[in-house]
């Protein structure tokens, strides 16, 4: 067998550094800006042409209660949420944060408040992680899109973006999550991303940084779909619960809870991490159903919170009921259709020695050969009405081969 290669000092500091990150699962993404005031969407003002000398008047009219986060970290808690990460300028270029850059933020505005501050204050209030959106793209600063062309306005606009980056690393104590986003229209080198995350890591030592500075930094962020990443690198699907991340009065194409929680089992099988959005109202206020949906979400967690928290990657991932994460050898089996009777799982490649409901439930009967794990006694009904889980030990980490189920009945054992 090859040694195991040895893990230098960067992949141990990163391992420890990820450690929580990677226990908890579920974070809250919050969109939150002028869009907000508009209500259709974030990229309204690019979409549909609005000229920056008529959106910037929003700034004017952007005026949200006081403190509003404290909904937001309270939701994000009984959710079963872990961390939040908050917009602290999306690509309109408006600044929630105090900064000595320009006029165009919060506190210097209609709002007069720092809403990072008071976002950072509620996280931590409910000891929750604290995370930091920040766009790369800025469709309000002069230089955002020259940059590319002009050598003078690139540098200016990379000291304007570093030193908001440096404000928001240095002003607000420690920040958990660095979250960049749209890296147009310039490169790694053009950003100066390795020098600009370098600076971030000074000042936040234990920082986690995503890979949308154009540098892999720690962690992937597949975007509306769940897809693992190869090789064990860290990754977190961020999601809508509509169609929108900002505030959009008259989408109401919302996700069910049992969708959420399933995408959130998805997630957590898979090694990954989910991050949910709710894109709050001018005045800070979650839209009803967003409410409606963490709260149902909650309920869930509140009874088989565990069963995503402890999870590890986990190699059985096939069944039409049922959806599975794994914490050592024992199975979690997410039963999103419930079957009854007669209903198994095929090509586990492990000894079941125990099978229960989840989590103080009836121990269940089973037989098992080979190439099938059948259930005796599963109650006609789903012991619980949203996705219930069974609890199996195994005799090892569990792991399913559907080809030797394949393979097997070619050769006429089944
Ligand atoms: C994007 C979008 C954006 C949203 C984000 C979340 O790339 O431009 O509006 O903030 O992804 O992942």
């Amino acid at each position: 067998m090859a040694a195991k290669p040895k893990l230098t000092a960067e992949e141990k500091d990163r391992i420890g550094r990820m450690k929580w990150w990677h226990e908890a699962k579920f974070g809250m993404f919050i969109h939150w800006g002028l869009y907000s005031v508009i209500g259709r969407h974030e990229w309204a003002m690019e979409i549909e042409a609005i000229p920056d000398a008529e959106y910037r008047l929003l700034a004017q009219r952007f005026k949200p209660k006081p403190n509003a986060a404290r909904d937001w970290a309270k939701l994000a808690k009984r959710a079963g949420m872990k961390y939040m990460v908050m917009t602290t300028k999306h690509h309109e270029g408006f600044c929630l944060f105090h900064t000595k850059t320009t006029d165009y933020c919060a506190p210097k505005q209609a709002c007069g408040r720092d809403l990072v501050a008071e976002y950072v204050q509620a996280a931590r209030a409910e000891g929750l992680r604290v995370g930091f959106y920040y766009s790369l793209m800025d469709w309000h600063h002069p230089d955002g899109a020259k940059c590319l062309t002009d050598e003078e306005a690139r540098k200016r606009f990379v000291q304007y973006i570093h030193t908001q980056v440096r404000e928001l690393m240095t002003n607000y104590g420690k920040v958990d999550i660095l979250w960049y986003d749209v890296s147009w229209p310039l490169s790694a080198e053009g950003w100066e991303s390795r020098r600009m995350n370098r600076m971030v890591r000074r000042l936040q030592p234990d920082i986690i940084i995503n890979n949308r500075s154009k540098v892999p930094e720690d962690f992937s962020t597949p975007e509306q779909r769940i897809v693992a990443e190869s090789g064990g690198r860290a990754w977190e699907a961020c999601m809508t619960m509509n169609d929108s991340w900002g505030y959009h009065k008259s989408d109401r194409n919302w996700k069910t809870p049992d969708q959420i929680i399933r995408n959130l089992i998805t997630c957590a099988g898979g090694g990954g991490n989910y991050l949910l959005n709710i894109g709050p109202k001018p005045d800070g206020s979650i839209p009803a159903p967003s409410v409606a949906i963490l709260n149902a979400v909650g309920e869930w967690m509140d009874r088989y919170g565990a069963t995503i928290c402890t999870s590890e990657p986990c190699a059985v991932t096939r069944s039409r009921c049922a959806q599975f994460t794994r914490a050592g050898k024992t199975l979690y089996v997410h039963v999103h259709s419930w079957p009854g009777e007669g209903w198994g799982i095929g090509g586990l490649k492990c000894k079941v020695k125990a099978a229960r409901i989840y989590s103080k439930g009836p121990s269940l009967k089973f037989e098992q050969d080979r190439l099938r794990l059948r259930f005796l006694n599963l109650p006609a009904n789903a012991p619980y009405r949203r996705i219930p889980v069974l609890a199996l030990e195994c005799s090892a980490a569990p792991a399913q081969d559907m080809a030797m189920v394949r393979t097997q009945r070619k050769r006429g054992k089944v």
